[in-house]
């Protein structure tokens, strides 16, 4: 999704900051960039279709003056194609005002219809250049005060929006506003920033403050103004973010996503181990977890939501709780929730979990939930995040920022949480004995050092040799049961995102009510095998494949040779208790992706038409 990147300083040039902030965005996948400075009474912008580095070409040749206000943007098309008119940022026809903005304004139409009445010309086909050109015709009214035509010119418009925005007759200072995008502002030494994602000021500072929604802010370099929908001045603390920059970069790795692939066992402790209470045999959340043990039990149920990766969290959400609570669990897709009957909540806890902390379909579901009365605990990576700050309970996860568009840590810090959450349950609900608690969090203490066969060579090996197979093919099928159903489908997610092989996971029993027509020898099937009650259920998958020359990728625990020989290619694994497994299965599963992908010269990182935060619904 776009991003924006936009600092008012003192003195020297912003422009390399906020370039490179926009560099650190480009994670949320985008297809053309801009940056626009105000100097000398006049706005100048340059913008180009394709990636920062073209942009960065362009201001080689076309140089910018240097300049100590400037706004930035990376574009992901929603109205009108990407082309370099289209990109931001945008002016208004007589370029007073220049604005860069995520979201969508949805009364675009109409309000670009009223204003070319009133003699405004339109060169792109966004709603961006509606909003410029809004704010532009409200300036002479207002006096010229960028914020008060700001302010006048919000409420016309319906959407979501994160917007900068400048004028030509000031260069010391910027305008901000929102509604259900995301912007944090950094205050830095004698420069203040604005992003819609940290990281993207990491540069400039480590000091932030979150603009909430209906709230406006006027940055000069030395101050943030915030004000509340009423246009009252409010104060707001300054939060420290602990992200070095240098989590945020590739650290020596060829991509990202590699890099967080091996951060995995990092994750584990930095998510779970702090919490574990081993006398106790419990978990002791921070307290924005605020439910205590009376509270745990008056829920006769619990909701897992959330959207794509997250969403196989919240299947093993559900899962564990199940196991260690023996409370029933539903799981429901946060997009369709919203179109469901609006049923009473009663006495149900609902778990939203999202690693971004913004996607608008679980923001959504979160917000229609509290509207029927139901409490939300949110499970999330990004603190100020609008999930951390909404949600009526929260469990951070820690893993420090995400930033290949492929979630591989932050699904693996959401298991950690979830299983946290299950044994919480359990031991609050008095379903768990003081000892069965210690016996689940020394499985997972013992976990960690487990890991690490996962980053052997002998491990890279099998990996190359199961690439092997699924890089020629154009479609596959992963399998797998119990916890190790959502594992496949969260293999089958990752390949297709990366490498666009389709690939589709299914609980390993369907395989006999449909998917096994495909089956030939020109379609694999990675299957799922490792110990467990399904165990044999699984190997007999296995065996009907084979017996229709499909080959094999199987995931078996190490030495296990009934499995490996029947698999064509075999991603050991070590054995771990079975609520463990999916903890461990899918990294071979990543690694496998990401082989893959890289074998076929595709874009790891930054997936065609994929985004990191999806911000519309
Ligand atoms: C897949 C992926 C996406 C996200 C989904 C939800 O690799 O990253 O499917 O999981 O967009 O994002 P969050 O977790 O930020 O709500």
């Amino acid at each position: 999704m776009c991003g924006i990147v936009a600092a008012v300083g003192r003195e020297g040039n912003v422009v390399p900051s906020v370039i490179q902030g926009l560099k650190t965005l480009e994670y949320r996948g985008y297809d053309s960039a801009g940056v626009a400075i105000v100097s000398d009474g006049a706005i100048q912008v340059r913008r180009r279709t394709g990636k920062i580095a073209v942009l960065e070409e362009d201001l080689g040749q076309n140089g910018l003056p240097e300049s100590s206000i400037a706004l930035a943007h990376t574009r992901w098309a929603t109205h009108g194609a990407p082309e370099d008119r289209n990109a931001h940022p945008h002016r208004d026809h007589l370029e007073k005002v220049v604005v860069v903005h995520n979201g969508i304004i949805e009364n675009y139409a109409e309000l670009r219809a009223e204003l070319q009445e009133a003699g405004h010309e339109f060169s792109s086909d966004t709603d961006t250049e509606v909003l410029a050109n809004l704010v532009a015709s409200l300036l002479e009214e207002n006096s010229g005060d960028l914020h008060a035509a700001i302010r006048a010119a919000l409420p016309r418009v319906h959407g979501a929006y994160a917007l900068v925005a400048a004028s030509a007759s000031d260069s010391d200072s910027l305008v901000i506003a929102r509604h259900d995008s995301p912007l944090v502002v950094g205050i830095g030494d004698g420069v203040t920033c604005a992003a819609s994602d940290m990281p993207a000021l990491l540069g400039l500072t480590r000091e932030f403050l979150v603009l909430e929604n209906g709230e406006t802010a006027i940055l000069t370099p030395d101050s943030c103004q915030i004000y509340d929908p009423n246009n009252q001045t409010i104060e707001r603390a300054v939060q420290h973010c602990d992200w070095t920059p240098e989590q945020a970069e590739k650290g020596g790795y060829p991509h990202f996503m590699l890099k967080e692939i091996e951060e995995q066992p990092d994750v584990l402790a930095r998510t779970a181990f702090d919490r574990l209470h081993d006398a106790e045999g419990d978990v002791e959340f921070e307290s924005e977890f605020g439910l205590d043990d009376q509270a745990l039990c008056v829920f006769s149920r619990l909701r897992f939501m959330a959207m794509g990766t997250s969403f196989h969290s919240a299947m093993l959400g559900k899962l564990f709780l199940e196991e260690f609570a023996q409370l029933p669990g539903d799981v429901v897709n946060a997009s369709e929730f919203l179109y469901s009957p609006k049923l009473k909540e009663g006495d149900a806890l609902t778990v939203i979990i999202s690693q971004s902390g913004e996607t608008a379909d679980s923001l959504r579901a979160m917000r229609e939930v509290q509207s029927r009365g139901g409490k939300v605990l949110g499970i999330c990576n990004v603190r100020g995040s609008t999930l951390d700050r909404e949600a009526d309970h929260v469990v951070l996860t820690h893993c420090g920022p995400e930033v290949g568009v492929a979630s591989t840590k932050a699904f693996f810090g959401q298991l950690a949480a979830l299983y946290l959450l299950a044994l919480r349950v359990g031991r609050a609900r008095g379903v768990l004995s003081q000892e069965q608690g210690f016996e689940l969090l020394s499985d997972l203490r013992h976990l960690r050092p487990k890991l690490d066969a996962l980053f052997s060579e002998a491990a890279a090996q099998a990996v190359q040799k199961a690439a092997d197979i699924l890089a020629p093919v154009n479609s596959c099928l992963f399998l797998g049961r119990g916890f190790n159903h959502p594992i496949a489908m969260e293999g089958a997610l990752k390949l297709k995102e990366i490498s666009y092989i389709h690939a589709e996971g299914y609980p390993a029993g369907e395989m006999k009510h449909g998917p096994i027509a495909l089956i030939d020898d020109s379609f694999p099937v990675v299957a799922i095998a490792t110990p467990g009650r399904t165990y044999e259920k699984m190997v007999s998958n296995i065996e009907e494949v084979r017996a229709r020359s499909g080959a094999v990728v199987a995931v078996a625990a190490e030495g296990d040779e009934k499995v490996s020989g029947l698999a064509d290619a075999t991603l050991f694994v070590p054995e771990v208790p079975e609520h463990l497994s999916p903890l461990v299965n899918v990294i071979p599963l990543q690694q496998l992706s990401y082989e893959v992908a890289k074998r076929l010269g595709k874009d790891v990182d930054q997936p065609r038409n994929l985004a990191k935060s999806v911000t519309v619904e």
